[in-house]
């Protein structure tokens, strides 16, 4: 993080850098879900005094005691280092509009203002909204959130503020925010975080690039500068590109998954291996080796949620996103190709088997289970009739007709089948020998490639691995003849 001066790539070519300093900011974050807290304790290391608001009470009780809810690598840590340096706090928001007089300068004179949310608003020089914009029936994106946040900050912001959507937002939601806000005087720029639960901080401190984009220059300069002392290229734009490059990015991602699950479901029918080919596509430059890995399908927060966020867009502007669409598809089938897998694996059926799950979050390294592939296909193995004995290290949830237990071990005792789940290092160490002597069956189905092979094959187990035929697998499904190949 010593390079401060990095150039610019803007969109249609100009290099020039929006005016950046590395001038500390007063930042206040609206939300501190996995997107907020992230950005409010990276930004308080980064030098920048900032408030963390969030509605929660009791959370921002807990948050200001250093007791961080969220499982996420140094991030807890963060949190305790921004609070000792004081230059991270936070703060109880009110969860309705309250009254408030007309905006105070920033000195600290607010007069009529005694709420310390509202104080740290009237004084902020930018305020990012990280709040939730949950998905509705049609796909759309419920912006109710975000509405209700501007029309209260609206009034509140010292006139030069600049308000930056951070989280997840429709694409057009930059122009219905300046409307909400109601001031001429506060810039909306777009700023979208594409961290990844599990590494978000790293992603944070370390990003493939900034993106900002707004109509303002000094806003989007402003906005610019508070990643001054990150070296990463900063891509200004419009606002509704920069929204456009946060869906647009996950849809891109997703679909490149559905793509290589597709291609590993391929592989197990002709013979072929995952590994290989994703060695071979990987190797061409164009197409990148990174997020090539097979798994149960793909889920979290987002890529299930921008997915048909695009879905949704194009069609309210008259358009069809096939692509997309295929996506979504290729990958429900992909998750119902796992259960498939799994009742052969059981014998030819999932009636009355016990079946054994390692993981239930979205993917290792998070307590996220929202979407999770492996809540997906536990469900499918309920709904078949198997007796479903799950474990995880960090989720808590209790799905529908599922015993939850402490460890992988006990999970196995009695099981027909182990099915990984969720790439837990954890279940990489587990002894596979009492597994194995603790089963009554003796396949696992590994759908993210933790179990090593060959300690399988001592402990007497048949490991079955998504698109992988080669090395120490006993193929389980039997795999058709090539129609015309000899
Ligand atoms: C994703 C994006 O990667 C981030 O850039 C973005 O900021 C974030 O969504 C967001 O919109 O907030 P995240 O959902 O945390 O991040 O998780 P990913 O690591 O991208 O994984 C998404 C899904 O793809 C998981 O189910 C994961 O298991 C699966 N996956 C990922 C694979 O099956 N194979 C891979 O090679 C990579």
């Amino acid at each position: 993080m010593d390079h401060p001066h990095v150039p610019i790539a803007r969109a249609g070519g100009d290099l020039t850098r929006p005016s950046t300093d590395a001038r500390p900011m007063r930042v206040v974050v609206l939300g501190t879900g996995y997107v907020g807290l992230t950005a409010a304790a990276c930004l308080a290391e980064l030098g920048h005094r900032v408030t963390g608001l969030d509605v929660d009470e009791a959370l921002v009780e807990r948050l200001g005691a250093g007791i961080v809810h969220i499982v996420e690598e140094g991030l807890a840590d963060l949190v305790g280092a921004g609070l000792a340096s004081g230059n991270l706090s936070f703060a109880a928001a009110p969860a309705a509009a309250p009254t408030v007089p007309a905006p105070g300068g920033c000195d600290g004179s607010v007069g009529g203002i005694v709420d310390t949310a509202s104080v740290a608003l009237a004084r902020a020089d930018v305020v990012l909204l990280c709040l939730p914009t949950p998905t509705r029936a049609d796909g759309s994106l419920d912006v109710a959130f975000v509405e209700g946040a501007a029309r209260w900050i609206g009034p509140i912001l010292a006139p030069g503020a600049v308000v930056v959507t951070k989280s997840t937002v429709p694409v057009g939601t930059h122009v219905a925010l300046a409307e909400w806000l109601d001031r001429d005087d506060i810039a909306v720029v777009s700023n979208p975080e594409f961290l990844r639960e599990g590494t978000a901080v790293r992603d944070f401190a370390e990003p493939d690039r900034v993106v900002v984009g707004g109509d303002d220059p000094a806003a989007v300069g402003r906005v610019a500068a508070l990643y001054a002392t990150i070296d990463a290229p900063v891509l200004t734009m419009d606002a509704a590109s920069a929204e456009l490059v946060k869906v647009g990015a996950n849809a891109f991602l997703a679909a490149r998954l559905s793509m290589v699950n597709e291609l590993s479901r391929l592989c197990e029918r002709v013979g072929a291996d995952i590994d290989d080919v994703t060695a071979g596509l990987g190797s061409d430059h164009r197409i990148g080796a990174t997020f090539l890995r097979p798994g149960p399908g793909w889920g979290g927060s987002c890529f299930p949620k921008d997915t048909r966020g695009l879905v949704h867009l194009a069609a309210s502007v008259g358009l069809r996103a096939p692509v997309v669409e295929a996506a979504i598809e290729s990958n429900e089938e992909h998750v119902a190709h796992v259960v498939a897998t799994v009742a052969a694996a059981a014998g030819g059926t999932l009636r009355g088997r016990r079946i054994a799950v390692w993981g239930l979050t979205f993917k290792a390294g998070t307590d996220d289970c929202r979407d999770s592939p492996a809540l997906r296909v536990v469900e499918g193995l309920v709904a078949a009739g198997a007796e479903v004995v799950a474990t995880d290290p960090a989720a808590r949830v209790q799905p529908s007709g599922v015993r939850i237990v402490a460890d992988a071990a006990a999970a196995a005792e009695g099981a027909d089948v182990v099915v990984v789940a969720t790439e837990w290092p954890e279940f990489a160490a587990v002894d596979l020998a009492d597994v194995a002597d603790g089963m009554r069956g003796a396949v696992i189905v590994d759908t993210r490639d933790v179990i090593d092979p060959l300690s399988a094959r001592c402990a007497g187990l048949t490991l079955r691995r998504l698109g992988r035929t080669h090395g120490d697998v006993a193929a389980i499904v039997d795999r058709p003849a090539l129609a015309g190949v000899a």
